[in-house]
């Protein structure tokens, strides 16, 4: 599909990407120290903090109290809540769960939509002290399975569409107590099946947060890589230093905005920037719980006047789909800033945020690891389209070589960051083996390939691994191989990602057939549903293709480099003397 290319207009970009009011980058760059900010936290007595207090909380001995803190739209209905209200509906919730013996570093998962209670009750989860873990509404039984069962959650709070989804799993989860669901549904009690809104009666609206070290575990969420089940990656309290401060700077949230962050906060982005950062900052956010359409969206920067705008590059090349002219039926005079993350943004997004909504679409790069933005476009920066922009103050980013020694400006390597910056991960859940891989010669290594100009810009240049991207999500091929090779008709499982102009990347797989089943387009859609049924609504395969034999190494391990070098129409190398692991 071929996405309609925008009139570029050549303006100067650095002009209107300036506001007078913003900080100096440069100025702030050189006097900056993580322990000076650190003043800035809501600190709970010495060296105790709680995330959720600071994201919260803190708000209510101020005249913030009674500010929106949640402008929240739904298919049928619109809801709005305080910091206060959230503040006592994330205490009530707190008190729920103590009631149902959770503690400290208990793992406690939301498998929900994005409906109001999933923020209450991922701040009511950080003030027990519990952990909590996020999963996107799309997992089907087989990767919320992998979530649950390696994390050993005791809890997990869902919804009726969704709970059909946890019954299939629940019999193989000894460590899952308890089943929380939202709305009002038949549960079964003797399965430890509980409704929501009868936990929530008669709870407290107060509730004594419980005070953690900076270093104590708050969530987690899992993430893919090349190889084995997606890791669990854990996060601090500390983290909303982070993300407190990015948010201030890169997204240049101030007291009057209106911003919209339109992740799920199944993501990290929902999470850092959907929940922690902007209320640390006492803003008023926007949650959109509908599905996607160009012409909603447009509805909802309208009508709530949304001043700032955190969105991924695949929503913006659907809506550029949709052209200008439906943009222009909606007053967007109210937004003053746009930022994008999650996957390369192509120039033309940039330059038809300029043509559509006068602004340009800034930057910004970061990872489930990294638990913030540590490079970016910021607000007094000139863009320059196609760059991620600098690191963030604090943050040394480098491209360096196979060794950890930094490559020349221009050069292609490995984009490796020096470890420490506060909202870095502080484990892999049950993994440190894992955890260990990503450093290297005193170095945090992406896994990314990008380079760095003169200028100090940085620009992506792909993944180093075999990790997809398919619409900003980040998906591992391992495990849709071995989701594949669950249906009942395949031997053999290749997995890669195919460039793509609307998602950035599609998955395609590549698989050989058992005995008595014949290649055919009836197989290919039944074994496409199959994968949105069990694996993910988001993560199955567009596109498939039968082989008789796949490559593979000496040892057996399937080649996704040949597959995507075939793929490509790119010469393969030399692959007579076959590749060992
Ligand atoms: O490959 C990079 C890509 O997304 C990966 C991180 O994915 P995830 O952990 O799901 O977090 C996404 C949201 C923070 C990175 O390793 N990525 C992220 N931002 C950009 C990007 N690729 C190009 N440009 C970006 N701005």
């Amino acid at each position: 599909m071929a996405a309609k290319r925008p009139k570029i207009i050549k303006k100067d970009l650095k002009r209107v990407s300036v506001k007078p009011n913003l900080l100096n980058y440069e100025k702030t760059y050189r006097s900056f120290s993580y322990k000076k900010v650190e003043k800035e936290l809501a600190w709970l007595g010495k060296g105790k903090l709680n995330a959720a207090h600071d994201a919260v909380d803190k708000h209510l001995n101020t005249w913030r109290k009674n500010k929106v803190a949640l402008y929240w739209i739904g298919d049928e209905c619109d809801k709005k809540y305080t910091f206060l209200e959230l503040a006592q509906l994330s205490n009530q919730f707190a008190n729920a769960l103590v009631e149902q013996k959770i503690k400290k570093e208990d793992r406690v998962f939301l498998f929900l939509p994005r409906i109001p209670e999933l923020y209450f009750s991922f701040l009511g989860i950080l003030k027990t002290g519990a952990i909590a873990g996020t999963m996107f509404a799309a997992f089907g039984p087989d990767a919320i399975y992998d979530r649950l069962h390696d994390s050993g959650a005791s809890v997990v709070i869902t919804s009726p569409e969704l709970k059909p989804r946890i019954d299939k799993i629940r019999k193989k989860l000894p460590d899952l107590k308890t089943v929380i669901v939202t709305g009002s549904v038949k549960v079964n009690s003797r399965k430890g099946e509980v409704l929501f809104n009868d936990m929530m009666k008669g709870q407290s609206r107060n509730f004594k947060t419980k005070e953690m070290k900076p270093k104590d575990k708050a969530y987690m969420l899992y993430t893919s890589g090349t190889t084995g089940k997606p890791k669990g990656v854990v996060h601090t309290h500390y983290d909303i230093i982070h993300q407190y401060m990015t948010s201030k700077w890169v997204l240049d949230l101030q007291e009057e905005d209106v911003y919209w962050c339109t992740a799920d906060p199944g993501w990290v982005t929902g999470i850092a920037y959907g929940i922690l950062g902007p209320w640390a900052n006492g803003t008023s956010s926007v949650v959109d719980a509908r599905r996607f359409s160009a012409e909603k969206w447009y509805d909802t920067l309208e009508k709530y006047r949304v001043t700032v705008w955190y969105t991924a590059p695949t929503a913006i090349r659907m809506m550029m789909k949709e052209g200008s002219k439906l943009a222009k039926k909606f007053d967007l005079s109210s937004l003053r800033h746009m930022c994008s993350v999650g996957e390369p943004l192509n120039p033309e997004a940039v330059y038809w945020g300029l043509n559509t909504m006068g602004l340009v679409f800034h930057d910004n790069w970061w990872q489930t690891e990294t638990g913030g933005i540590l490079i970016a476009n910021y607000p007094g920066m000139a863009v320059k389209p196609g760059s991620m922009g600098k690191p963030f103050p604090g943050i040394k980013a480098a491209i360096v070589d196979e060794h950890g020694k930094i490559k020349k400006t221009g050069k292609e390597g490995n984009l490796a960051i020096k470890p420490g910056w506060p909202s870095m991960m502080i484990e892999v859940w049950k993994n440190p083996v894992k955890y260990k891989e990503y450093f290297k010669n005193g170095w945090y290594i992406t896994g990314d390939k990008a380079k760095v100009d003169k200028d100090g810009y940085f620009w992506f240049i792909g993944r180093a691994d075999d990790v997809i991207n398919t619409a900003g999500h980040r998906v591992g091929p391992f495990e849709v191989e071995s989701a594949l090779v669950a249906h009942p008709a395949i031997a053999e499982a290749g997995v890669i990602g195919k460039p793509d102009e609307m998602f950035g990347e599609i998955i395609k797989a590549f698989v050989s057939l058992n005995k008595g089943y014949k290649p055919n387009d009836g197989l290919k859609k039944d074994i496409q549903h199959f994968m949105k049924r069990y694996h993910a609504g988001h993560a199955y395969p567009k596109e498939i293709e039968f082989r008789d034999n796949l490559p593979k190494t000496r040892s057996g391990k399937i080649m996704r480099r040949v597959l995507k070098c075939q793929e490509l129409g790119l010469p393969v190398g030399d692959i007579s003397t076959l590749e060992d692991d």
